[in-house]
């Protein structure tokens, strides 16, 4: 069965960031330093989602989306990262299940998107071998508690973006700016996720999945140069993580500097242990072009000739097509079926004068994206599943709440949803499946 559904995660949506026993996370620290989240945003109330839930499994519900995806914040769970469980931490996503299932709804729960506890931060976050471990404890924790009602398990969210704009840039939480020195927060997560399936699936997980972010890469001209360039940037955001999970190896590094010395005997045989499934988050294509003496081996040339969404960021739905195929192409039989669990964009959107949020662009978005996934299924790739970014308008990142993602518009100030037309049309949607 095909599963359409939504995706969130903890700290963009929970709030309640020091109820019930929650520790502190690599965010609650970033987003309270100043100058580091536009307009000094944080996410100690976002969307009230610890408190109003069950709103927005009735939201769902009324969607009609066969599955929800949500992130457990492991602060929650481990208020220092270690240790026994917190019942209180469990018992909230214990609720969530149920309120799910209640609904008919598929939970789908994503292990880390990226709020780290602060206590493993302090003991050097994912640039620590022992990280890896503290991962597959806590995996342990929520899969004994949770995997008797939750059917899918994603191990990561995006861990090139964790590394690239945690560890390598600075922009996200924890706010290091290590250029090729986070390479070893790739291998750390990559071994997290290893040691997490095999803990999943010691305490009864169904299915185990790892949610990559790719991107098409588009050599800005034909010149040798700019296909070098490209090809360093598709090594270093699509196969750095994907070929040691399903492949068993890493890729080329070496234009990103020596061999990685973190990599021990057996950790890929650890790595690429079998997965159910492959998921997929798709946004844009990135155009590519030769090193501009920053030091790194390519340059961002941008994309300019398609329309925009508030972030900038071109619409590209063929895109989509472009990457499923090619991912069928680049890893044939080694690639599990694919889900992709994150596909949207953020739009201007604010309710117009009848209280309606009429989200045109993202409409077409959306029913442009759904049709590149329907035309990747008829060119032979085992797509199962459509994740809608976001339910929730929702606190994003750097940008703090100035970029809404979702189907559903969020006042900030009161709390009150309101579902905008694009939830309306994907509903239909779904129901015309
Ligand atoms: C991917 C991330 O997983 C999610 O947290 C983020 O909000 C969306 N991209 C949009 O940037």
């Amino acid at each position: 069965m095909f599963l359409w559904g939504t995706a969130t995660a903890s700290y963009q949506i929970e709030g309640g960031v020091t109820e019930d026993g929650r520790g502190p996370s690599v965010w609650d620290t970033f987003a309270h330093e100043p100058g580091r989240v536009r307009d000094g945003h944080t996410g100690d109330v976002a969307c009230d989602h610890y408190h109003r839930w069950p709103e927005d499994i009735a939201l769902m519900a009324d969607l009609g989306v066969d599955s929800y995806r949500f992130s457990i914040a492991w602060p929650r769970i481990q208020p220092d990262g270690k240790g026994p469980a917190n019942p209180a931490g469990l018992d909230f996503y214990d609720r969530l299940v149920d309120g799910l299932r209640e609904k008919g709804i598929v939970p789908a729960a994503t292990l880390f998107h990226w709020d780290l506890p602060q206590a493993l931060q302090d003991e050097g976050g994912w640039l620590a071998r022992d990280t890896a471990s503290r991962f597959a404890d806590y995996a342990a924790l929520v899969a004994e508690r949770l995997a008797d009602r939750v059917p899918m398990w994603i191990t990561l969210n995006e861990p090139f973006v964790h590394m690239a704009f945690g560890y390598a840039m600075g922009a996200h939480a924890p706010g290091l700016a290590l250029l090729t020195g986070a390479l070893p927060a790739a291998h750390h997560q990559l071994l997290g996720h290893g040691l997490a399936t095999a803990a999943l699936r010691a305490n009864g997980a169904g299915q185990v999945l790892i949610t990559n972010n790719c991107t098409p890469v588009w050599p800005a001209s034909d010149d040798p140069a700019d296909l070098a360039a490209a090809e360093a940037y598709d090594i270093l955001h699509n196969r750095l993580f994907n070929d040691p999970v399903l492949l068993g190896r890493y890729p080329d590094l070496s234009a990103y500097g020596p061999a990685l010395d973190c990599v021990r005997d057996g950790d890929l045989d650890l790595i690429s242990a079998p997965l159910d499934g492959l998921g997929i988050n798709y946004y844009n294509p990135t155009r590519i072009a030769a090193p501009g003496g920053d030091g790194l081996p390519f340059t961002d040339a941008g994309i300019t000739g398609y329309p925009v969404t508030a972030f900038g960021w071109p619409v590209v739905p063929d895109g989509l097509r472009e990457l499923l195929t090619g991912l069928k192409a680049r890893y044939g039989d080694a690639l599990p079926p694919v889900y992709v669990t994150e596909n949207g964009c953020s739009q201007p959107d604010e309710p117009g004068p009848g209280g309606t949020v009429d989200d045109q662009a993202r409409i077409a978005y959306l029913d442009g994206h759904i049709r590149a996934v329907e035309q990747a299924a008829a060119e032979g790739v085992d797509v199962r599943g459509y994740y809608v970014w976001s339910l929730l308008d929702n606190f994003e990142w750097a940008e703090g709440y100035h970029q809404r993602f979702g189907l559903v518009h969020v006042d900030f100030a009161t709390q009150r949803r309101t579902p905008k037309a694009s939830y309306h049309w994907f509903k239909e949607r779904i129901a015309r499946r």
